[in-house]
């Protein structure tokens, strides 16, 4: 019946839009122009981005937002934010200049720590914005821009056109701005509301094949029950930089410099058969009379790259019933009322938030403890692993299947879980040296 819905759904999605993500239908960025005063050659507008994405976030170096004028519109003034170029201003004599003259102006947000009167409320985060499961109040990011030679009234103005958003890198498509009723602001005793003169609407959608024809993470599985360790799919990520990779260990892994992030993001991974600078690990590790426990735990194969604020989603019939998460913080995700199959995790503030480089530190881990439900549990046929994973945002790899560890014949499970502690040791094994 769940796998006829999602496949109902599935369909009803897919057919009309292409980046689609079933287990956040709804998730988008979008861009909110607030023009709050028309000045005597253009308009002063609060831009405000939000992230209505439960688990993508957006990471250090932070968001690019770039469009095109419609007319010869110029960028008088900023707040909370600086466009990368000023651009050709030549033609304005005198002491006016403007912040920037170019038809295709290019955003960035500014860095934390600027004088205050360069600041507003939301501004100045690097380009850093959460994701909106993990944190609605830092899910959004906002700067204001005072416009010149444009439209001065909501009868002439023309709305910028072709917007792109880099969050930080390519992914994300832009639909026109739409106008859209006014945005309506309360006083802070909310006696009084005030509005915008006018508002326009842009909404960003995500889809992870504009980045890459390969995922970026894969997973692997192993259980008490059995002793093979299911590992990623051999070029899970693609093995197109397997010539650049580093083999752990070795002197150039640990020389100066390996660490040093590039302007291009370029990752520098460790060598390993999948080739993914993300590895997350499915461990069934006890089975109790009415509960069972998983590990978690996700190693960072870039050298050049610390995750911050990252985010894990899994999907499995049995999180309906989490009763306990140890060491990352949880919550459900429930895009279709009928369906709880689905959470998200991600790491404790100023404890593990962090996912490190490449090395020793590279790894975070966390225990799941479910409840069974009676009708539906069983160790048979791969059931205990999940269904799907991302981090941060994008689907990671599984194994095919028939790889799946799978229950000894005719064994007694409750004669095994004495194994289980053989099995955490292989494991941890597996995690330090794979
Ligand atoms: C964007 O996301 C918000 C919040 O989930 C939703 O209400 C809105 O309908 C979405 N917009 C579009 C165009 O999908
Ligand atoms: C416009 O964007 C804001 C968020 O920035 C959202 O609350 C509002 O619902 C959007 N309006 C429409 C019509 O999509
Ligand atoms: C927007 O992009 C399209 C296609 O790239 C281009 O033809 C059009 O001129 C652009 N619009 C503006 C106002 O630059
Ligand atoms: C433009 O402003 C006038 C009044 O100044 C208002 O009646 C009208 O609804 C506004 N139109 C839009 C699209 O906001
Ligand atoms: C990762 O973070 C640590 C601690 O903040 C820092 O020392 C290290 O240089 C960072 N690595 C990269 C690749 O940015
Ligand atoms: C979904 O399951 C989680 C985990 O047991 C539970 O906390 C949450 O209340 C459930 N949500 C709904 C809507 O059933
Ligand atoms: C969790 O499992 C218990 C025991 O099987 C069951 O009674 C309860 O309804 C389950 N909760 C959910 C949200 O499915
Ligand atoms: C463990 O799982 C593998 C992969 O499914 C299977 O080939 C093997 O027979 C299993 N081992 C035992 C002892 O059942």
């Amino acid at each position: 019946m769940q796998q006829l819905l999602w496949a109902i759904l599935l369909f009803v999605f897919s057919q009309n839009s292409v980046a689609f993500d079933p287990l956040d239908p709804f998730g988008n960025i979008t861009i909110k122009w607030d023009v709050i005063s028309w000045t005597p050659d253009g308009y002063v507008a609060l831009v405000t981005m939000n992230n209505f994405q439960m688990y993508r976030h957006i990471m250090t170096p932070g968001w690019t937002l770039g469009w095109n004028w419609a007319k010869k519109e110029v960028i008088w003034s900023m707040v909370g934010a600086q466009t990368t170029e000023q651009g050709d201003c030549s033609k304005f004599k005198g002491g006016n200049v403007p912040h920037c003259c170019k038809r295709d102006p290019v955003v960035v947000d500014l860095l934390p720590g600027v004088p205050y009167n360069q600041q507003i409320a939301n501004c100045c985060k690097g380009g850093v914005v959460s994701s909106y499961g993990q944190d609605p109040s830092a899910a959004v990011s906002a700067f204001q821009v005072s416009v010149g030679l444009a439209g001065t009234s909501n009868k002439t103005v023309k709305l910028p056109k072709n917007f792109t958003l880099l969050a930080p890198g390519p992914g994300y498509t832009c639909g026109p701005a739409t106008i859209v009723p006014s945005t309506v602001y309360w006083t802070k005793d909310r006696r009084r509301k005030t509005q915008a003169l006018m508002t326009w609407n842009v909404t960003c959608t995500y889809s992870q094949f504009l980045v890459s024809k390969h995922p970026s993470c894969c997973v692997s599985f192993s259980s008490f029950y059995n002793e093979t360790i299911t590992p990623c799919p051999s070029c899970s990520c693609g093995c197109h930089n397997k010539d650049k990779c580093i083999k752990s260990g070795s002197k150039r892994a640990t020389s100066v410099g390996v660490n040093t992030p590039r302007k291009d993001n370029e990752p520098l991974l460790q060598c390993t058969h999948h080739m993914c600078p993300i590895r997350v690990h499915w461990h069934v590790k006890q089975n109790y009379k009415d509960y069972w426990r998983v590990k978690l735990a996700v190693t960072n194969f870039n050298y050049r790259l610390n995750y911050t604020q990252w985010t894990l989603v899994a999907q499995h019939p049995n999180l309906n019933n989490v009763t306990q998460v140890f060491s990352f913080d949880y919550k459900p995700l429930v895009p279709y009322q009928s369906i709880n199959d689905t959470a998200m995790f991600y790491g404790m503030k100023f404890y593990n938030d962090l996912l490190m480089e490449a090395g020793p530190f590279g790894n975070v881990q966390s225990e799941v403890l479910l409840q069974k439900d009676k009708n539906t549990f069983t160790f048979k046929q791969g059931w205990a692993f999940p269904r799907k994973v991302y981090f941060n945002g994008d689907e990671c790899m599984l194994p095919p299947p028939e790889a799946y560890p799978s229950l000894p014949n005719d064994a007694k499970i409750e004669a095994i879980t004495i194994s289980a502690i053989v099995a955490s040791v292989i494991w941890l094994i597996h995690l330090f040296i794979w």
